[in-house]
Parts: C-alpha cells; sequence; structure tokens
C-alpha cells in the first residue's frame, strides 16, 4: 500500500493521521495508546518539548554527519526501530516491509517475540542482520529455542525486554477486544469496510498470526489456544538471574530494554551487557512513572560509562533524538514513529518517516551550531529548560 500521491506528509504527525485513517481502529489503537490514564504516555512527549536548543550562529555548517553506531553496529543515525508487537497488523507483511525500510535506510531493526511475520521469514527476505527482542517466558525451553532460532537467522543482537512481566492496562485494547487477525464481529466488520486497501493486502498475505509462536510453542496449536497462553505465559518471576543464563545461552550483543530507574541501572550495567534502554515501554506500562526523557540524565551518571545508554519511549522528531543524544543517550529508539508511517503507507511510509526524522535532525543540529552528531551535549540546551541528575 504505497502513500497516496496527493497527500503532503512532512511531519510524523502527518503519518499519523493518514494511519488512522487506513488502519483498523482496533490494530492504530494498539499501537497509538498508553496504559490506564495515559499520563506517563503524555509526559513522555512533554517532557521532550519542554526542552529548548540554544540557536547559534555564523558557524561553518556545511559538510554534516549524523552517522553513528549502536553497540558497534553502524546506524546512519543514533535511531534503531523498536521491537513493536503486531506489526504484521498495522498493515500486511510489516515487519518484512519495515525490516527492508529500515534496511535500506541503513538503521537497525529489532523484530518482536510477538510479530506476526516470524524470525525465519525476516531472515528470508532481508540481506543484512537485524535485532531479535525477547520476552521471558514461563516456558524456558520455548525460550532457549527463540534464542537458538534467533542465533540461526543470523541476528546480530539480542534485546531482551525487562519491563514487561505483566501487562499494564490498555483500555482500548480492552474495550476493542484486540485479536490478531480480528475476529469478525459487526462492528470489527462494519469498521474493515472502511479500510479496503488495508483488508486487500491482508487477505493476499498468509501472515495473520503470531508466527514466533504458532508451531513453535508447546499446546498452541490454533488461535483460541494462543490467546490463553500468551497471556498466562509472561514470566512474572523474571529476574536478574535469568539476565545472566539468557546473556550465556546468546553468546552475542545484549540490549537490556525498560530501565527507568537509577537502581536497576546499575544492576544493568553489572550484568555486562552492551546497552541498557531508558523506557517506560512507550508509556504503556506503569502509568504514573516519570517520563523517559526526565529520568536519562540520572541514569546516564549512574552507571558511568559501563553501558551504552540508548532512549526510547516519545521521541517522535529528529529535534527529539537530538535532544536525547545531548542528554546523554548514544541511540534512540522509534516505535509509533515508524509504525505510523507502516499504517500510512507500507515500506514507504517507513522510508519516508525515517527521511523526516534524519532531515529534522540534520537540519536542527547545524542550526545549534554542530556538524557531527559526536560532539553533541548538553551545552546545545539552554539551561533551565532540560532534566539534570
Ligand atoms: C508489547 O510490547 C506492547 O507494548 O503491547
Amino acid at each position: 500500500m504505497p502513500l497516496p500521491s496527493r497527500s503532503f506528509i512532512a511531519t510524523i504527525e502527518d503519518m499519523r493521521v493518514l494511519a488512522e485513517k487506513r488502519v483498523p481502529r482496533m490494530f492504530y489503537d494498539y499501537a497509538d495508546s498508553g496504559s490506564w490514564t495515559e499520563s506517563t504516555y503524555r509526559a513522555n512527549e512533554a517532557d521532550l518539548q519542554k526542552i529548548r536548543f540554544r540557536q547559534r550562529v555564523a558557524r561553518n555548517m556545511e559538510n554534516r554527519n549524523i552517522a553513528t553506531t549502536m553497540v558497534g553496529i553502524p546506524a546512519a543515525m543514533p535511531v534503531a526501530l523498536a521491537p513493536t508487537g503486531l506489526t504484521g497488523m498495522q498493515h500486511a507483511d510489516g515487519e518484512i516491509l519495515a525490516a527492508q525500510a529500515a534496511e535500506a535506510f541503513g538503521v537497525p531493526f529489532t523484530l518482536s517475540t510477538m510479530s506476526i511475520c516470524s524470525i525465519e521469514d525476516v531472515a528470508a527476505h532481508t540481506t543484512k542482520p537485524f535485532w531479535f527482542q525477547l520476552y521471558v517466558m514461563r516456558d524456558r525451553d520455548f525460550i532457549e529455542r527463540l534464542i537458538d532460532r534467533a542465533k540461526a537467522a543470523n541476528c546480530s543482537a539480542l534485546m531482551l525486554t525487562l519491563d514487561l512481566q505483566i501487562l499494564g492496562q490498555r483500555h482500548k485494547d480492552l474495550r476493542n477486544g484486540l485479536t490478531a487477525p480480528p475476529r469478525l464481529t459487526l462492528p470489527n466488520l462494519l469498521n474493515l469496510a472502511t479500510k479496503p486497501a488495508w483488508c486487500y493486502q491482508m487477505l493476499r498475505t498468509g501472515r495473520r498470526t503470531f508466527r514466533n509462536i504458532v508451531g513453535h510453542a508447546k499446546g498452541v496449536g490454533d488461535l483460541s489456544s494462543l490467546s490463553s497462553w500468551t497471556a498466562e505465559q509472561f514470566d512474572p518471576r523474571l529476574s536478574w538471574d535469568d539476565v545472566e543464563w539468557i546473556k550465556k545461552r546468546w553468546g552475542g550483543k545484549l540490549i537490556l530494554k525498560g530501565i527507568l530507574d537509577p537502581e536497576d541501572a546499575r544492576l544493568a550495567a553489572d550484568t555486562g551487557a552492551d546497552a541498557l534502554i531508558v523506557s517506560n515501554h512507550g508509556g504503556r506500562q506503569l502509568d504514573g512513572a516519570m517520563s523517559a526523557i526526565s529520568m536519562l540524565p540520572r541514569i546516564v551518571d549512574a552507571v558511568d560509562s559501563k553501558i551504552e545508554v540508548w532512549m526510547d519511549s516519545g521521541i517522535r522528531s529528529g529535534q527529539d533524538i537530538l535532544r536525547a543524544v545531548a542528554l546523554g543517550a548514544r541511540g534512540t529508539l522509534i516505535g509509533r514513529a515508524f509504525l505510523y508511517g507502516l499504517g500510512a503507507g507500507g515500506r514507504e511510509g517507513v522510508t519516508k518517516a525515517l527521511q523526516i526524522l534524519a532531515n529534522e535532525l540534520d537540519v536542527t543540529m547545524a542550526l545549534c551550531g554542530h556538524r557531527d552528531i559526536h560532539d553533541i551535549d548538553r551545552d546545545i540546551l539552554v539551561p533551565g529548560t532540560y532534566p539534570t541528575a
């Protein structure tokens, strides 16, 4: 589904508006919502907006560089695509299309455990290694097999999510009766009838359920068993000891996702992992938690360069990426910002979203008087407008 030729798209918000029109309600809502009152979801964006740049002039702004590395892996800008569940429901074959767009653009793509397209399928449709995100489930055999499958698919990093042992409640998902594929109830059918391009693409693909799980986990043969299986499977007993055995089993680059407290950050650094991601899961877990950007300086301070620190939750523009980098993030992850692009226009939409972010980042960095992303620090920000340690 290409972007509509007549629509003018200049921002991620333009993409969001278009995605809302094109993606069935339950999947748009799934991506777009936060947990409970959504106060943390809103704070993520609002706290980024409060941070002001110092405008600098008459400095050479020619020949700029926004390329960097994340855990030693090249990135055309300090951005990776976050692991997002049900990406293949925003658009048919969504994980494959997003991975292809990321690969062509030169930024890392992370495949979620809860993806629609499987690890093997994404590997078969891309040429460079991608990253795999792991949820820890009670069924440890299944986890071991997932890790081995990610290795066999040549994934270049494992991203372990630590902030979803128990699911935060998202009211809209309950109200919409979220399932993949959607149940053919009357309200769903009425909504699907208004999304013909989405339906057409979805009918043409065979990828319509969680293909990392169905056929791989014991006792999951069909959709009805899948929904109860996932609800029961996230392991509430997850501990730092588990991080250790996962690290050992994987044996490669390890990224810990979902750190929001300096004490946890120190424990994460002690594991010897390669990076941690300051994140509140896009405001989808603990409603009432601090925004990610407000905790970033404290966490950078706490780990004292022992581990790369990245940030996600709230990034909607190149300016936001620069704000995070200025406060010490080596990289950022985008979730909704690319999902809106995917829903709006498939692979082309993801590419467009990445182009928008790169352009905003590049020009903003220049207007702050800098030419290289590696020279960016809090000196580009107006004191008193940004959080500190
Ligand atoms: C899972 O990652 C979710 O936030 O729904």
